[in-house]
């Protein structure tokens, strides 16, 4: 029998801090609740002190979610630790994560502060936390360029204090693989009673070794991994989820293996992908979508042959569909449906419908639609809503012209026209946009994208926009960039103006 490896997923905290990660508590609700599906065993799902929406999306995430724990996060601070627990009420197994900077890095330049002093703060916190929960998680921030022995005196009294799971972050992503293994085995080694508690890893990516040290943690005795989905999270990102699993399920001699439904992976990879706009890199393990992509023709011919020459993942393991349709203008409805349920999303009818008929119109100007514009078509439907939306635009421009466009849009059913030039047609469209809105807003970062390749693509746009000291985030795909920008725009002004 494999010893369980427990996955603690943060893609709705720490995946979710990133900027333009933000989802709202309904989006969250449908990442948590493919979570459980995915089988995994904890889910931190948020730091309900920092705002009210993260606060309301643990309640909210409490009350949709049955089998996986429910984990807050938290500092050292009892305010933190009260405002979590709260969060935390409706939570069938609950969790708080609470913890405090151990390095020499921290204590000196965060804290100001000493070992002892932060050694005692370290206690203070679970046991303040014990008052409210049973289970009760300690973070080391910084574990990884913690002293190893300081690191070890502070885990024996955090044990001590109560704390049921301890966790070891390297938060810089500093660590080489061998370091980060010994660490933990020096912690299995020297504290007192770490055997009845679990001991955790949570890495950063910063330099590309967060699946490699998050292993040998778990190969010294880690039995907890924190990852999130398709690696999002702050900077370089943390280790990612499906990484992990299909390490220990390939590698049957560790004899270590989680719970997770690994036919989930490709599902769960992009519907986080699609709800965070955070595109998944084609070559990307597991998940990409070239993971199982062999061109050239030895791979293609040795792959046919048997699969096991080149593959050491039965694609179908994790959820990618070989036999995916190939879905062009004569694709039905049931067929876009079919498509869509794969990719992890369910639309009602009404959405269905209208996705339905966006798709037929995209199908005439592409030949074949394929996963990552069926992404695009279900995040449609979310626009239906929007108080403001783009009734038409035109724009001319060419060498030698200057661009002008001309704009209609409706906001709350009332209908309002306006012209502009620009220094090019993305300027004159937003700059016609502006004369409507008339809010003081700059644009601060623009970024169009290719979803694919060949000149009939559509161009994905992810523009920031900064109204009264505060930035919005919007975006849009379209095969017309120019519209794809404008509708970026306003999704964007949909944020503050309502
Ligand atoms: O990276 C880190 O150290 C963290 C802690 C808050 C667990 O995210
Ligand atoms: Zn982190």
């Amino acid at each position: 029998m494999s010893d369980r490896l427990f996955i603690f997923d943060t893609t709705l905290r720490d995946g979710e801090q990133v900027p333009g990660c933000q989802l709202n508590t309904v989006e969250k609700i449908e990442v948590a609740k493919a979570l459980e599906e995915l089988g995994v065993d904890v889910i931190e799902a948020g730091f309900p002190v920092s705002s009210p929406g993260d606060f309301n999306s643990v309640v909210e995430i409490s009350k949709a979610v049955t089998w996986p724990t429910i984990c807050a996060l938290t500092r050292a601070v009892e305010k933190d630790i009260i405002v979590a627990a709260e969060a935390l009420q409706y939570a069938k197994h609950k969790r708080i994560h609470t913890g405090i900077g151990t390095s020499d890095y921290h204590i000196r330049y965060k804290f100001n502060s000493t070992r002892e002093e932060i050694l005692e703060r370290a206690v203070a916190c679970v046991k303040c936390a014990k008052k409210y929960v049973e289970d009760v998680q300690f973070y080391a921030e910084d574990a990884g360029r913690t002293d190893n022995e300081y690191l070890a005196r502070v885990i024996q009294a955090v044990v001590n204090a109560g704390a049921t799971v301890v966790n070891i972050p390297d938060t810089t992503g500093y660590c080489l693989p061998s370091e980060f293994g010994a660490k933990i085995k020096y912690l299995m080694e020297h504290v007192d009673g770490i055997h009845k508690v679990t001991i955790a890893t949570h890495c950063h990516n910063d330099l590309g070794m967060a699946t490699a040290n998050t292993m040998s943690g778990v190969i010294n005795g880690a039995r907890q991994a924190e990852v999130t989905i398709n690696g999002i999270g702050e900077r370089a990102g943390n280790t990612s989820l499906e990484e992990i699993v299909m390490i220990c399920r390939s590698h049957k001699d560790l004899g270590i293996d989680t719970n997770i439904n690994s036919t989930k992976l490709c599902g769960v990879s992009r519907l986080v992908s699609n709800l965070m706009n955070m595109p998944v890199q084609p070559n990307k393990a597991i998940v990409g979508r070239n993971a199982f992509a062999h061109s050239s023709g030895i791979h293609q011919d040795g792959v046919l042959k048997n699969r096991e020459s080149y593959e050491i993942i039965d694609p179908k393991d994790v959820g990618v569909d070989e036999n995916s349709i190939v879905l062009t203008a004569r694709s039905g409805r049931a067929a876009l449906k079919h498509r869509m349920h794969v990719l992890g999303i369910e639309l009602d009818k009404d959405a269905l419908d209208k996705a339905y008929e966006a798709f037929l119109k995209l199908a005439d100007r592409k030949k074949e639609i394929n996963d990552d514009d069926v992404l695009m078509l279900a995040g449609q439907h979310h626009r239906a809503n929007h108080r403001i939306k783009l009734q038409y635009l035109q724009v001319t421009s060419g060498v030698g012209l200057q661009s002008v466009a001309s704009v209609g849009l409706d906001i709350a059913g009332e209908k309002f026209e306006a012209c502009a030039s620009g220094n090019g047609p993305v300027d004159a469209a937003i700059s016609a946009i502006k004369v409507i809105i008339r809010r003081t807003m700059q644009v601060k970062e623009f970024l169009i994208q290719a979803i694919n390749k060949g000149s009939n693509d559509i161009g994905k746009v992810h523009i920031t926009v900064e109204h009264e000291g505060q930035q919005y985030y919007g975006f849009s795909a379209n095969t017309d960039i120019i519209a794809a920008s404008a509708e970026a725009f306003i999704d964007a002004i949909n944020k503050f103006v309502r």
